[in-house]
């Protein structure tokens, strides 16, 4: 890899959470499990976040009985933001008082808002990007969530759109309602609910933000390299990078910002930005072993299955190992199929 040693990378303030850098792995549903977090947190991605958990589903399961499975994090993946969606000030009070106060959830970094999920189940509840069209709702929303971590001391933030539609951008409104009512920092996913994950992301709509608040601000969509990455900063001035897709299958990405650490060096980047098959297959494994010791093997293996073709991403007649994964149930077979992965050239 000819990637160098990038000039993006720097500690970043939240609140009172100071990351060792300005890298975020983006909250993924369904990806963005706590082992893979963690993966990606000893990878170098400087702050994690859960995927998103209603807080209405919680304020219902106030002993966290279905909820804790996505709620979990592990101490060792620190910083990590807990995602909430919803849109009434009360259920986000009474869930972040239930998260806050959880022996083991209680020591998450930060509480973070989902103000972007463009899913119809979501945004039919006003949650989500739907909360944005209403700028006095999402005032309250966060008001109601930051009174109700401060009481632990922590910091929230928000994780926005541009806009409902091109004919509604309004992130720079909603930002600034979120900046004063207080927003530790703010996330632009720079696309409209409209164009869920299609089209480009408008890294324009991140600039302005940039200019109109004060709290740190991640810059998100699009990004899949260090170069892109460097691009969106140069282009935005965000202070942080969020990565998504990217990172699917992926989580060397991070490590790539950090072409001179030990870990680099041993992963051995290819010309393709990815270490070499024997190396993801090890990750790869870990990964599927860790999600085997929590949940069992069977669970295991259908969860993670979207995941587990994403490691194979970008090599030769991976379609045909892909179905072959896709249809595996056991670990023995993931192991096998990935054997013979290995040796196709
Ligand atoms: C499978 C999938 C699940 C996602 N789940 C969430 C989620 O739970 N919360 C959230 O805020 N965003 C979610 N997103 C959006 C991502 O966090 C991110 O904003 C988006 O993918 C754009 O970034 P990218 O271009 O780097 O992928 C999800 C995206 C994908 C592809």
């Amino acid at each position: 890899m000819n990637d160098k040693r990038t000039n993006i990378i720097r500690p970043l303030k939240i609140g009172n959470v100071m990351l060792e850098n300005n890298l975020a792995l983006a909250p993924m549903a369904g990806t963005t499990d706590l082992v893979y977090r963690s993966i990606c947190r000893e990878l170098g991605a400087g702050l994690t976040v859960t995927e998103l958990v209603s807080a209405r589903g919680i304020v219902y399961d106030p002993q966290l009985k279905k909820t804790y499975r996505y709620l979990e994090i592990m101490p060792e993946e620190n910083p990590v933001a807990i995602q909430l969606f919803g849109s009434e000030p009360e259920d986000f009070k009474t869930a972040i008082n239930t998260v806050l106060s959880h022996p083991l959830l209680g020591q998450c970094a930060l509480i973070d808002l989902n103000m972007g999920c463009p899913v119809t189940k979501v945004v039919r509840q006003g949650a989500g990007s739907a909360l944005t069209k209403d700028p006095e709702q999402t005032a309250r929303v966060m008001a109601a969530s930051a009174a109700a971590a401060a009481a632990y001391g922590k910091s929230v933030t928000a994780k926005i759109r541009t806009g409902w539609d091109d004919d509604s951008i309004n992130c720079v409104e909603i930002a600034r309602i979120l900046e004063k009512e207080g927003a530790a920092s703010i996330t632009v996913h720079a696309r409209t609910r409209s164009q869920m994950y299609s089209g480009k992301a408008d890294w324009g709509q991140i600039a302005r933000v940039r200019d109109a608040i004060s709290v740190p601000l991640y810059g998100n969509g699009d990004v899949d390299s260090p170069a892109s990455a460097e691009a969106m900063v140069a282009q935005t001035g965000a202070d942080g990078i969020m990565i998504g897709r990217a990172a699917q299958g992926n989580p060397w990405i991070f490590a790539r910002f950090f072409s001179e650490s030990e870990i680099a060096a041993k992963l051995d980047f290819q010309t393709d930005g990815m270490p070499p098959k024997q190396t993801r297959i090890l990750w790869m494994l870990r990964h599927l072993d860790g999600m085997i010791s929590r949940v069992g093997e069977e669970v295991a293996i259908r969860e993670m299955r979207t995941q587990t073709v994403c490691y194979l991403r970008g090599t030769h007649n991976a379609a045909s190992f892909r179905y072959r994964l896709m249809l595996a149930k056991t670990r023995a077979e993931v192991a096998a199929i990935l054997d013979e992965w290995l040796q196709e050239s």
